[in-house]
């Protein structure tokens, strides 16, 4: 099999076949991945852990294997080699997270169908004033910072206004949101030793069940009540309780997959039209919308990359000499399929949004499909007309600088982007 220019794992004594190691750090996500895609339908690679996994980039492949019935994301039943995963894990929090993220077959259509209808485009749509009156609150706060000062976007704008919509929607109190979006972050760090990863995944698992204690005693209108905490619980009737272990991973999948994604949807697409001023004047002038925004921001730049893990339940040959043993672990790289040239042949690492064909698998594909996709879209639609709308002069604050990206290897995006809301020179001088 050819071999991308990727560091090789460190023991020259080791007796199994030598393999690309993933870069924890997440600094140049893309490009790795962009190398991977090149060297076959699938390539064997290190993860960190260090675990070994197929990682499937093309476009094709991906949607191949996400809807072959012969690949699972069921670690229990299918994963083999779970027991022999290194104890304090980094991506163990998402790799073992227990809910129908990492369900199989009919239990996860039955699990998941119990909170899908939450999501449908008509139930998203009716959100769309609270998302609207969220943006505006946060826009109107940019636009009041001195002339010339540097704000975060993604601390400003992004994170505050997706994390605001998921956490209304699953009545988490005020008071622990901002605990709860850090355990999630710490989590999703692949950079983490044993240790840290360890004490991470603790303080989550301690946040979301103080989180469910709270909702049994303070029962609300959210979906945490409506969904999720069964009969016994003052739950809907009829329906079986979800054992708390379940619960508790469900509740990390929903928040964490809510804002963890959507702020970097945001955050990338504020960058790639301040580097892109004609784009902007485009939108601006009505020859393309905001969704041709988005569309081209997830094309370019999927806020999730390589997720853990699916498992061969036989042998899968992919041709070019490629064949998954059974058994083996497979990370699908959701972000680089956007930019796979058999399918944009043309410049599939520039942001373009007017391009025709922005076809993309940032959601990903087959029967684990983003619940959240109507609702991402629409948050990115609305965050990105309010802020543009409201701040014509916004700028970048380091015009062509490249952020620095967060440390993880699903996670992609930037981790932080420095705007000025109100260029001094944008402001008239009093009279
Ligand atoms: C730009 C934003 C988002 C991106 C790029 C994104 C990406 C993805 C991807 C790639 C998957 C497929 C996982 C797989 O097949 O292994 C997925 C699944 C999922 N997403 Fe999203 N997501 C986003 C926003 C959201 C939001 C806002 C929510 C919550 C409301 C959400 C909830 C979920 C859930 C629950 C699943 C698992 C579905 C299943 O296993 O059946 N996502 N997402």
């Amino acid at each position: 099999m050819p071999s991308p220019s990727l560091p090789a794992p460190s023991s020259s004594a080791d007796p199994v076949p030598r393999c690309p190691v993933l870069d924890p750090s997440g600094s140049a996500l893309q490009e790795e991945a962009a190398e991977l895609l090149a060297a076959g339908p699938a390539v064997l690679v290190e993860l960190p852990g260090p675990v070994r996994a197929w990682s499937v980039t093309r476009h094709s492949v991906i949607q191949a294997l996400t809807t072959d019935p012969r690949v699972s994301r069921d670690f229990r039943r299918h994963w083999p080699g779970a027991a022999d995963a290194p104890e304090g894990w980094a991506l163990a929090a998402v790799a073992f997270q227990d809910s129908f993220f990492n369900m199989y077959g009919a239990e996860h259509r039955t699990a998941r169908g119990r909170i899908a209808p939450a999501f449908s485009p008509r139930r998203v749509e009716l959100m769309r004033p609270q998302v609207q009156a969220t943006a505006d609150r946060l826009v109107a706060a940019l636009g009041e910072v001195p002339p010339g000062a540097e704000v975060d976007l993604r601390q400003a704008l992004s994170l505050p206004l997706t994390m605001t919509v998921i956490c209304d929607l699953f009545g988490v109190p005020e008071e622990s949101r901002e605990a709860l979006g850090h355990a999630i972050d710490t989590v999703l760090d692949s950079t983490l030793g044993p240790a840290e990863a360890l004490a991470a995944q603790a303080e989550l698992h301690t946040r979301i069940s103080a989180f469910i204690a709270h909702k049994r005693s303070h029962p609300g209108p959210d979906l945490t009540t409506d969904l999720l905490i069964g009969d016994g619980d003052g739950g809907a009737p009829g329906r079986e309780p979800i054992p708390d272990p379940v619960l508790i991973g469900t509740m990390f999948a929903m928040i964490g997959a809510g804002y963890e994604t959507a702020v970097n949807l945001i955050t990338s697409a504020v960058q790639e039209l301040l580097d892109h001023p004609a784009h902007l004047a485009e939108v601006r002038a009505g020859t393309i919308g905001w969704a041709d925004v988005v569309e081209e921001t997830l094309r370019l730049d999927g806020p999730v990359m390589h997720l853990p893990l699916r498992y061969a339940l036989a042998e899968i040959d992919l041709g070019e000499g490629v064949v998954i043993p059974a058994g083996d672990p497979i990370v699908i790289g959701f972000a680089a399929a956007g930019r796979d040239p058999e399918v944009h042949p043309s410049c599939p690492a520039e942001f373009d949004p007017a391009r025709a064909d922005k076809s993309h698998l940032a959601f990903g594909y087959g029967p684990h499909f983003c619940l959240g996709a109507h609702l991402a879209r629409l948050e990115a639609q609305v965050a990105l007309a309010t802020l543009f709308g409201r701040l014509p002069d916004l700028a970048a604050a380091r015009p062509g600088e490249r952020p620095e990206r967060i440390a993880s290897i699903m996670v992609n995006g930037p981790a932080r982007l420095d705007v000025v809301p109100r260029p001094a020179a944008a402001v008239p001088p009093p009279r």
